[in-house]
């Protein structure tokens, strides 16, 4: 495709292999590129004895911008260009939904940004927390919205409105406004705010884009994720109706349509800017949480036939001293030694 700017053009032979790429704990800590990954992408593009150039793709359970914001943001980081070809964040296959809903929450992510994210996915009708309450103040008791935050949100009168599902797109910035409105709606009659269903059946469901509990910052210790809010909605849930909730579905890893997605994506990227058709013979996956990225490759590998081979790196969630909730293939320090790892294990 026109905006891929891999040159290919020196190659002699499209390797039989292939990598996708974890982001945090991987490639980038607390918004900083970890060294070792800039030079391991340099080799993966050429800089490599035998001259080859090697395809790969990003694979993250983060979010909160558009496919094409982040991935100006990763291009300036590693050093190299990254296109959306290439790249899926934990909301990107939440696409395929769009036109399942015709109103609905999104919830997460820097001010609206997640907004203009659902829109461009063809979501019809977006509301956020920040329009509701510009509604009535009063369902957040203890936060008003910011002269910014008023400017950006939306007058709608919800008491007509019906919401029909809630997409959790990225990390909350805001959990007690946002658990509140999620609270509001999951027990209400068919997602209209204000109301109180007594069965507790006709809430709307509710997705989340991944399911990770934590991950992994500059900060010494794992940071609490998505995963952490959806299992505090599952608490709050439980204590105020005594019901299960049972429609939280998750995207993201270790889903296996997310890995599905990915190889879509994977074959698309080597036809288009490697002129190779079908997928290749191994994809090395390089991961730092063994609950997602090892479960996830280790799974899909067992589903198709190609290769699906887990690589853990030491530089994220997982650090060595405890067992991996899920055994990778094989474990290396970094990014670097891993696609060392994997492109001498495919010579
Ligand atoms: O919020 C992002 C985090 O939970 C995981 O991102 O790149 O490690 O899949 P990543
Ligand atoms: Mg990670």
């Amino acid at each position: 495709s026109s905006d891929t700017e891999s040159d290919t053009s020196t190659k002699s032979v499209v390797p039989t292999y292939a990598f996708a790429f974890d982001i945090d704990g991987v490639l980038i800590k607390g918004g900083q590129v970890i060294p070792e990954a800039k030079k391991a992408m340099r080799i993966l593009n050429g800089e490599n004895e035998d001259g080859i150039k090697v395809p790969y793709i990003f694979l993250t359970n983060g979010g909160g911008r558009t496919e094409e914001e982040r991935c100006k943001i990763l291009s300036a980081q590693l050093g190299i260009p990254v296109s959306p070809g290439q790249f899926i964040c934990g909301h990107t296959p939440m696409r395929e939904m769009a036109a399942s809903y015709g109103t609905v929450l999104v919830v997460g992510g820097e001010g609206e940004k997640c907004r203009t994210v659902a829109e461009g996915y063809g979501f019809r009708d977006v509301i956020t927390p920040g329009d509701i309450m510009r509604w009535k103040s009063n369902v957040t008791p203890f936060r008003k919205l910011t002269e910014d935050e008023f400017l950006n949100s939306r007058e709608r009168d919800f008491s007509q409105v019906d919401i029909e599902a809630i997409f959790v797109f990225a990390d909350s910035r805001h959990w007690g406004d946002d658990s509140q409105i999620i609270m509001d709606l999951l027990m209400s009659v068919n997602g209209r705010m204000g109301t109180l269903s007594t069965t507790f059946e006709e809430g709307p469901p509710i997705y989340f884009s991944h399911n990770d509990v934590v991950w992994a910052t500059d900060f010494d210790l794992n940071r609490l994720g998505m995963g952490a809010l959806r299992i505090m909605i599952e608490a709050l849930y439980k204590a105020r109706t005594g019901k299960t909730l049972n429609t939280a579905t998750s995207f993201g890893k270790p889903q296996m349509g997310t890995f599905r997605y990915a190889t879509k994506v994977l074959e698309q990227w080597r036809r288009d800017v490697f002129g190779e058709n079908g997928p290749p013979q191994t994809v090395y996956f390089v991961g730092d949480t063994p609950e997602s990225d090892i479960r996830g490759t280790n799974e899909f590998d067992k589903q198709v036939d190609e290769e699906w081979c887990s690589i853990l790196v030491k530089t994220g969630v997982w650090q060595p001293g405890s067992e991996p909730a899920y055994k990778p293939k094989v474990t290396v320090d970094t990014v670097l030694d891993a696609i060392k790892w994997g492109m001498d294990r495919s010579r």
